[in-house]
């Protein structure tokens, strides 16, 4: 059986942050609120009143993170642009010392010998463009794409790869269907023009980005779908689960066309938001990668109220389960690739996995659960690799521990342990274990 030593030659390695997650210096030099300021500050909306304002001071410790990822001999790292850093009302006047921060980053990691991967939307909307109605407003995806051309237009240059949203999926469910994330709204299926309004963003910075000479990519959070039983009311419902969660993102990249959503019954136009020749401005050909962000798969069953939604998510038992409950199940990352492999056939990009890891209790020292979580999911990958699927590279979450959302600092997905009362940070034995696998893969694949 192929393992990770197995991955095709030249295949990149490297770990994967957010801004609002570890920069914190969210007051200064200029830097205009986001929605994610806005949103910690709302009672009992992040456990333990947590917020980012400090977060791993990444800000002001960035040449101490490089030297880590150094240490970990890494080919790459994926890391998100705070768009009201560089444009603090989200549009109009640029802030040059924002803009200057991501280019002291990205001349530093280049000294490194790490090739920056940025992603231009990690969920931190300025929060000016959210009073305006934020993804619920078309106007936003124009904004995106101004934006876009400002940073393009700075570390082009040096920065030869782009991933233009992460995870619209979640932002769209989490942000504006329950609530659950910023901007904290909870509107149900109607929340779905979101969605179509990030993917219209996608495709006109894709086309920017392109104009440049520049690669795009786009990272989605993707789940293989199992119904719980073979039982045909099972099944529909799983159908619509994977609908919503995977095709409703991957289809109009990637095919020009929504996926069937009248099982949500959400109507084709969704709300009135897709416009006539919207598909051909979101249908990026072009593409040069898809981002798989992987955690678990997932089990649906047929709803218990259907007057609620038309499917039940339900645990899979019998498996191990992560800090945050969510249910460990490597060979689920196998098939999802070679699912989507099949699926989209020449459609489909080559593949990176720009997301993949596993929270473990902050006492589990050393971290096991979080090497055999990496190890088994890098064999699946090599299994995918080996039955013909295309995947360039890996970018571990996370680098280090840092602001998990609705979670606060209480879910730990670093390889490097930090201590937020003196910003200590302290690899893990993952740390270690990452780097040997490196530096063998490397010396596997260069004999
Ligand atoms: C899902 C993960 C996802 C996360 C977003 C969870 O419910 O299982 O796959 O990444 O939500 O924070
Ligand atoms: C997000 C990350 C998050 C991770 C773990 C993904 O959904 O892109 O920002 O920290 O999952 O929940």
């Amino acid at each position: 059986m192929p393992d990770r030593f197995d991955l095709p030659a030249g295949f990149r390695w490297g770990v994967a942050t957010a801004a609002y997650q570890i920069e914190g210096a969210v007051a200064e030099d200029g830097r205009g609120p986001s929605v994610w300021d806005t949103f910690v500050a709302r009672p009992g909306a992040v456990r333990d009143g947590h917020t980012g304002a400090v977060a791993c001071d990444h800000y002001h410790r960035y040449p101490e993170d490089i030297a880590l990822m150094k240490g970990l001999g890494l080919d790459g790292y994926r890391f998100s642009i705070s768009w009201p850093r560089v444009l603090p009302t989200g549009a109009g006047a640029v802030n040059p010392a924002g803009l200057a921060f991501y280019d002291r980053l990205v001349d530093a990691l280049l000294d490194a010998g790490i090739t920056p991967l940025p992603t231009l939307f990690h969920w931190d909307l300025p929060q000016a463009l959210e009073d305006r109605g934020g993804w619920l407003d078309r106007d936003t995806a124009y904004r995106f794409a101004d934006y876009t051309a400002v940073v393009a237009d700075r570390l082009g240059d040096r920065v030869p790869a782009w991933i233009t949203l992460n995870e619209p999926f979640v932002h769209t469910v989490f942000g504006y269907a329950l609530g659950t994330h910023a901007p904290g709204r909870a509107l149900m299926f109607e929340a779905l023009p979101a969605a179509h309004h990030q993917l219209l963003a996608h495709g006109l910075a894709a086309a920017v980005l392109h104009e440049r000479g520049l690669d795009v990519m786009l990272s989605n959070n993707l789940t293989p779908v199992e119904p719980a039983t073979p039982a045909p009311a099972d099944l529909a419902a799983a159908a619509a689960y994977d609908a919503l969660h995977n095709r409703l993102f991957t289809d109009p990249v990637l095919l020009g066309r929504y996926p069937d959503l009248s099982a949500l019954g959400v109507p084709d136009d969704i709300y009135g938001a897709v416009r006539p020749g919207d598909l051909d401005l979101v249908h990026t050909p072009g593409l040069d990668g898809l981002g798989v962000n992987f955690y678990n798969p997932t089990r649906i069953a047929a709803p218990t109220d259907p007057g609620l939604l038309p499917f039940d998510l339900v645990d899979i038992p019998d498996v191990p389960h992560t800090a945050f409950g969510w249910p460990v199940v490597p060979d689920a990352l196998r098939q999802l690739l070679v699912h989507l492999h099949e699926l989209y056939g020449k459609s489909l990009p080559p593949l990176t996995i720009t997301e993949n890891g596993c929270s473990v209790e902050e006492s589990t020292d050393p971290d096991h659960p979080r090497i055999d979580y990496l190890s088994a999911h890098l064999d699946a990958l090599a299994r995918a690799a080996a039955e013909g699927v295309d995947i360039r590279g890996y970018y571990t979450w996370s680098l280090l521990d840092n602001f998990e959302w609705a979670e606060g600092y209480h879910q730990r997905f670093g390889l490097v342990h930090v201590d937020f009362d003196t910003q200590r940070r302290t690899p893990r034995a993952s740390y270690a274990w990452y780097r040997d696998l490196i530096t063998a893969y490397r010396g596997r694949n260069e004999r």
